[in-house]
């Protein structure tokens, strides 16, 4: 059997090669590196498979955040409400702008954050503490997270909403694909992504016209039409053409992509359901798999068996962000049980568009085979 790779972006390459080429020399000859019209392409590209009015792309998954933080005015004073099992990005561009991260658990079947207990985290402020305020959800592993209920949390309490959606493009709940599933969407093009670009990239999603003009003016130091004229702070954060195209291509083939992941995870389900913990898939959601995680008390015994099959896997993640050190000063020490418990059992097995059914049962015959 062909050695197992986690992600194999090689294969990809090898289906969109002559496309990808093709277009890169255009842009080379074109001489238009920043921003220009394969940017805008592929802007129009994102917007129409989205369904959502703007798709606004810039230069990573962390500044979409970034941006999309500074358009809505969070900063001193805000609280943002998080979940605490998540990567470092959507706790970090809070804390850069000044604000605080509120750390909230997830839920024990999906890992997305808990309902309850982003109520009773909220809770615990005072109306007026919450003045320009946030969610940020997180679509963990690909999953959309519960928008029906943390949207009228959001509207109930009077808070922003954004979806990280960092993992998860390309996922839908009741066919309203993410990007149109909440106020706001932020996504990554990192090259391990769903849908991902040679490089950094990544985008941010709205039906809102005044704050999509007002992401479009912060990723470029604040300015409008006039380069000179900078009429609110802004950063440089943004697309280049060269990753534009590459997105560009991939998109021809992601639809594609999208159904051999489900494939594989489907088969995964199938063999593992009962050997350990599998993904939950709630009713009318579609996740884009970005990860199949499964849970298990002997997780590192089981990595280590692995390991010495051939058989690579990853932990995300192996400590909360309220634990991590940087950002304890921004909790109250309470335990947030499933996140804590999460890091110590989850392990994301292969999972990309490349992988063969054999290899898939292999991977799903050792699991049974080590927990027995
Ligand atoms: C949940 C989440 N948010 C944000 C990011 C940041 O994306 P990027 O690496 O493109 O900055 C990531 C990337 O791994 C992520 O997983």
């Amino acid at each position: 059997m062909e050695t197992i790779n986690f992600v194999d972006l090689k294969k990809q390459y090898s289906v969109i090669e002559s496309d990808v080429n093709e277009s890169l020399a255009a842009i080379l000859k074109s001489g238009q590196f920043i921003l220009g019209p394969v940017v805008e392409k592929a802007e129009d590209a994102l917007s129409q498979y989205t369904n959502a009015n703007h798709a606004i792309t810039v230069s990573s998954g962390t500044d979409a955040l970034f941006v999309s933080l500074l358009a809505l005015g969070i900063g001193p004073g805000s609280k943002v409400f998080i979940p605490a099992f998540t990567y470092t990005a959507t706790a970090e561009v809070i804390a850069l702008l000044g604000a605080e991260p509120a750390f909230v658990d997830v839920d024990e079947d999906t890992y997305n954050i808990s309902c309850d207990s982003l109520t009773e985290k909220i809770n615990h402020y005072q109306r007026s503490e919450l003045s320009n305020s946030a969610i940020i959800a997180v679509d963990l592993f690909g999953l959309p997270a519960d928008y029906n209920t943390i949207y009228d949390i959001a509207v109930n309490f009077g808070l922003h909403l954004i979806s990280d959606a960092a993992q998860s493009f390309g996922g839908s709940i009741e066919n309203q694909k993410v990007g149109k599933l909440s106020p706001v969407t932020t996504t990554s093009f990192y090259p391990t992504k769903p849908l991902s670009c040679y490089g950094d990239g990544g985008a941010v999603f709205t039906d809102d016209d005044e704050l999509a003009m007002k992401i479009k003016s912060i990723r470029s130091h604040g300015i409008t039409d006039n380069p000179y004229e900078n009429i609110r702070i802004g950063t440089n954060a943004r697309f280049d053409a060269m990753q534009a195209a590459v997105i560009l291509s991939k998109l021809k083939i992601f639809d594609e992509e999208l159904g051999k992941r489900e494939n594989t995870a489907q088969i995964y389900n199938q063999e593992l359901k009962g050997v350990v913990k599998t993904p939950t898939i709630t009713n009318q959601v579609k996740s884009a798999w970005a990860h199949y995680t499964i849970r298990t008390r002997d997780r590192d015994e089981l990595r280590k068996f692995l390991t010495e099959n051939n058989i690579p896997t990853m932990i995300y993640y192996p400590k909360g962000m309220h634990e991590q050190t940087a950002y304890k000063k921004y909790h109250n020490g309470n335990p947030l049980i499933v996140s804590e418990k999460l890091c110590g059992e989850v392990l994301s097995l292969p999972l990309h568009p490349y992988m063969s059914e054999d290899q898939v049962y292999y991977v799903s015959e050792k699991v049974k085979e080590f927990i027995g």
